[in-house]
């Protein structure tokens, strides 16, 4: 028998509960053993459920204990959930969590601490819930040069616009929905302005590149500022609008080329895959020089989903007990990512002028002669959209300064 102890008995906490006690028996036919929660560290009592007797409120408790082997830290946050991880590995017990914070934040510091204290750090939860993508990265595509990585990585803004988009719900409807349903964060600030995306896209560059990116310096757009206006156009466009983290070489061949990252909404055209992924679903697209394109689908939160992943990464520690396992060093990044305003893109534009409409296009086709307007002359009320051939986001801006106001730029993938 196994014992661990859970940090933070909430929505995914509670998940991993959950999975132990339905999959015990499964877990122990693969494993050889059991799975006890000798512990739950939470600052609440939860006399009600079944192992509310297992409640301490000091961390000292599970230190302290040499029977503890595995610490599933799901607390969220920044504090004390990265003190308590370090005390952990540091005390020679390993570590699993779905902290994508502490992750994206102290990552290559906590690797570096669980290699001296020949433990593990796990963290397959911390990105795209339930979906396998850490472990793929990492071992199954391990023979590959990865050159890009790009997903839709965070499940309630992803709720959010699929329920504005076809169920004509209002933003706040559907966020009221998706933190029900247990896919928010506790602050969905973190969700719907970007941030849990950015910690995502930084933990799978650092994957993909072996360098991790403080995720203050990766540019990043939530979706507060979509409009049903965007919607439309890009409907109009044959797309969809989804939050998308991107992360990758500036020249694809080229392996010692800056990384990039960026946060953004994009216009995703019906070709590509990306834009069927709806609700909570999430997915993630890496690009090889072997595999070429692999893509990884599947519910990016909720209890459960989390949950498999957690409880898979303690099944993996207690299915390499005897091994010593190659443990990648991850340099934290001395600076910022290559400038996101040098990418190339096309954009879908709204531009707002109080020129007369032939003006307008003609100023525009004078810049981008290819450039196809979404706006007829008779539906035009003072802003016009279009699409740009591609272009960066620098020169978009210079170029169309002249002609008036950019309202919305949406990068377009096609
Ligand atoms: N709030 C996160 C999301 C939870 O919606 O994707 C899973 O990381």
């Amino acid at each position: 028998m196994t014992n661990i102890a859970i940090l933070g008995f909430g929505v995914v906490g509670g998940g991993v509960a959950d999975v132990i006690a339905t999959n015990n028996e499964t877990i122990a036919r693969k494993t050889g053993e059991h799975i006890n929660i000798k512990y739950i560290l939470d600052l609440r009592e939860f006399p009600d459920h079944p192992l509310g007797g297992r409640v301490v409120h000091d961390m000292n408790i599970i230190l302290s204990d040499p029977e503890v082997t595995v610490v599933a830290e799901m607390m969220g946050g920044a504090h004390p959930a990265y003190d308590y991880t370090r005390a952990a590995l540091e005390a020679g017990k390993h570590v699993v969590t779905s902290n994508k914070e502490v992750v994206a934040t102290f990552g290559a510091e906590l690797l570096r601490i669980a290699k001296e204290h020949h433990v593990r750090y796990l963290f397959e939860a911390s990105v795209g819930g339930g979906i396998p993508v850490i472990r793929p990265m990492s071992s199954c595509l391990a023979a590959n040069e990865l050159s890009e990585v790009d997903g839709i990585l965070n499940g309630t803004t992803n709720y959010i616009l699929t329920q504005m988009i076809r169920a004509g719900k209002s933003f706040e409807e559907a966020l009221a929905e998706a933190q029900e349903k247990g896919y928010a964060e506790r602050n969905p600030a973190a969700d719907v302005e970007g941030t849990d995306a950015c910690r995502k896209i930084c933990i799978l560059a650092a994957l993909a590149f072996g360098r991790l990116y403080a995720p203050s310096s990766v540019h990043t757009e939530g979706i507060t500022a979509v409009t049903a206006q965007n919607v439309a156009d890009a409907e109009a466009l044959g797309g969809v609008i989804k939050l998308i983290g991107r992360a990758g070489r500036v020249h694809a061949d080229d392996p010692d080329s800056d990384v990039f990252l960026l946060v953004s909404p994009h216009v995703i055209m019906h070709e590509n895959p990306l834009s069927c992924v709806d609700d909570v679903f999430n997915a993630i697209l890496v690009r090889g020089n072997a595999v070429g394109d692999v893509m990884f689908y599947g519910r990016g939160a909720g209890n459960l989903p989390t949950a498999s992943a957690v409880v898979a990464d303690i099944i993996d520690i207690l299915t390499h007990k005897d091994a010593e396992i190659f443990v990648p060093d991850w340099e934290s990044a001395a600076s910022a990512p290559a400038d996101h305003t040098a990418l190339p893109y096309a954009f879908l534009c709204r531009v707002q002028t109080d020129a007369p409409y032939d003006e307008v296009t003609t100023a525009v086709r004078h810049i981008y002669p290819d450039a196809e307007f979404l706006t007829v002359a008779d539906a035009f009320d003072g802003t016009a959209a279009f699409v740009t051939p591609t272009t960066t986001e620098a020169d978009l801006r210079a170029a169309l300064a002249p002609i008036g106001t950019l309202t919305s730029a949406l990068r377009v993938m096609p």
